[in-house]
């Protein structure tokens, strides 16, 4: 049995931002940060665009920000979370900086700033188009320096502790069910170890697993949303489903596909037809800058049309030493597959990118459960509404890292460690005869998500999905009552949980709304409210 003040989830740039703020602010809380694989490994890793903050008083100010933000969300924003996040922002992004987090400036000395999908203005500060590697490499510098943090790597959190585990019957619509730490498989020996904590905050990021196409690396499994919905917490808007435009095609298809950053299209990079056709007038007047599911409905509907399997991004107008300078990592990549951005087009097509709903979450951080905070792309926070705007999510993770830890560091004092929670229980386990049978569910699961509960759904694909997705629920769980727990079978039960979520909640929405498109209903309702689960 471990214990520690503060048991924090997730090592990306929400996990790590709540470790920093909260060991300075209070130097003698012990403080565990937990990753199910190296501490490196997670979205934020992989973020190239940039962090999106106003910047340039000049040019820029908050209100364009939070009415680019309102715009994008479609109506669901909560516009006081939203107003909060974009007046926080660029303090967070200074202190960042103050921690040695580098971002591009210009010969006359001033940041950069980049215009993505959506934004009104130029201002996303960004480090090459590698912003979400410098970030973590500076926010983990950071960690290390703070003697009360430790980062437990290659620990895999199953559940989170609550009542039920004390043989109590939890129910979704009790308001005092208790977090006590979390259950942690430790992926050097297979070994359960129970984790008491004061306190608990789940950073575990999204789920794009869910997908057969998507940007996010193989970790993301939404587990830190199946650990709550399974603790009967609240989460909410799992409908709304990020695609991004520009994922580079690979006739193989690759896992994670490789994005080519918005800010590609920022820069001037257009959208064509396979016949070099513009067709972005056809749906927006911001062309190849609208709103990401504006595009990425606009290139599925053209791929439908022309029957392609992916449209081409022409940067062959574009300034090659500009080019190269700006996007390194992408014109490396686009060359080792044989594709020169200076004179050939780059075939993209959309893929999953982003999870905008999650465990809800108030201004605080606080989630449903008591002693149980969360933040980052897990979260449902108000920010994104039904469609999150480019390079808000890096900065949603820093604002309420930093609200998280302000609010923690107030009332951990009155919370108390709870020592009755039973060691986990192996009884009538064995380790599984054929892991074969849990890839198999996995692959079944992707299919099912992306050909019934995609970028266009309806009413019949989503009831499809429904009842497929209960037969893999039944056989999983059965496969986990009776298995010695290993990662993979522990991912794919997360994985059913975060379809199911996503199926069910598409269903219930009876509309189409920002990221949730369904031929049945293909209007906005004027009155219907967000669903909560
Ligand atoms: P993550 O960074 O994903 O961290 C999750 C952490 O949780 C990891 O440490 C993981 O090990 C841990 N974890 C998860 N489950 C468990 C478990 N069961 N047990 C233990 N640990 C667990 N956003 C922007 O704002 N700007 C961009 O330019 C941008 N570009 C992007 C490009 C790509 C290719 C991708 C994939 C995303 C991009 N995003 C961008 C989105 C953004 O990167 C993510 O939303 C954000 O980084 C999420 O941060 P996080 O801290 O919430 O989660
Ligand atoms: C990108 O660089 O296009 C990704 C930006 C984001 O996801 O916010």
């Amino acid at each position: 049995m471990h214990k520690s003040d503060v048991l924090i989830i997730g090592t990306g740039v929400a996990g790590l931002s709540t470790a920093i703020h909260l060991a300075m602010r209070r130097p003698t809380c012990s403080i565990s940060l937990v990753s199910k694989t190296n501490k490196e490994e997670c979205n934020t890793r992989y973020a190239q665009g940039g962090i999106a903050a106003v910047w340039d008083l000049k040019e820029d100010d908050l209100n364009k920000h939070i009415a680019d933000t309102l715009d994008a969300g479609d109506d669901l924003c909560d516009e006081k979370i939203v107003r909060m996040v974009i007046e926080e922002g660029p303090q967070r992004v200074k202190e960042m900086i103050s921690w040695g987090t580098r971002f591009d400036k210009s010969p006359n000395q001033e940041y950069d700033l980049a215009r993505e999908g959506g934004h009104s203005e130029h201002r996303i500060l960004h480090y090459k188009d590698v912003t979400g590697a410098e970030i973590e490499r500076a926010l983990l510098d950071k960690v290390a320096q703070l003697p009360n943090v430790r980062i437990l790597e290659h620990y895999f959190a199953i559940d989170l502790l609550t009542q039920h585990h004390m043989g109590y019957n939890i129910t979704r619509v009790m308001d005092n069910i208790e977090c006590y730490g979390c259950y942690l498989l430790n992926l050097q020996n297979l070994k359960v170890e129970t984790h008491l904590a004061r306190i608990t905050v789940l950073a575990t990021g999204g789920s794009g697993q869910i997908y057969k196409s998507t940007t996010n690396p193989t970790i993301a499994t939404g587990d830190g949303m199946a650990m709550m919905y399974r603790a009967k917490g609240h989460v909410e808007n799992m409908e709304f489903v990020q695609f991004h435009p520009t994922s580079l095609y690979s006739a193989g298809g690759e896992n994670p596909c490789f994005l080519v950053s918005e800010a590609v299209r920022g820069f001037g990079g257009i959208l064509r037809t396979r016949r070099g056709e513009e067709f972005m007038h056809k749906y927006d007047e911001r062309l190849s800058l609208a709103p990401r599911d504006i595009v990425a409905r606009a290139i599925d509907s053209e791929m439908k049309l022309s029957g392609d399997e992916y449209v081409y991004l022409d940067c062959r107008h574009l300034a090659k030493e500009e080019f190269i300078q700006h996007f390194p990592n992408i014109y490396n990549k686009c060359m080792s597959v044989g594709i020169d951005p200076m004179t050939s087009m780059i075939p993209v097509v959309p893929a999953q990118h982003y999870m905008c709903g999650g465990v809800r979450i108030d201004e605080f951080g606080r989630t449903s459960i008591r002693h149980l905070y969360a933040c980052g792309e897990c979260t449902s926070s108000g920010l994104h509404g039904a469609n999150r705007l480019a390079s808000n999510s890096l900065l949603e993770g820093a604002v309420f890292g930093q609200r998280v830890a302000s609010h923690v560091s107030e009332c951990i004092d009155q919370i108390m460690l709870n020592e009755q929670i039973p060691e986990w229980d192996t009884t009538g386990t064995n380790d599984p005869k054929e892991m074969v049978l849990i890839t198999q569910s996995i692959k079944e699961l992707k299919d099912i998500m992306s050909y019934y509960v995609g970028i266009v759904r309806s009413n019949v694909r989503l009831k499809r999905a429904m009842d497929r997705l209960h037969l893999l629920y039944t056989e999983t769980e059965e496969l986990y009552n009776t298995s010695t727990l290993s990662p993979q079978l522990c991912e794919l039960r997360n994985l059913i949980t975060n379809g199911y979520l996503v199926t069910r909640s598409a269903g219930m929405r009876r509309e189409s709304r920002g990221l949730h498109y369904t031929t049945d209903y293909p209007a906005k309702h004027p009155f219907l409210e967000d669903t909560l689960l």
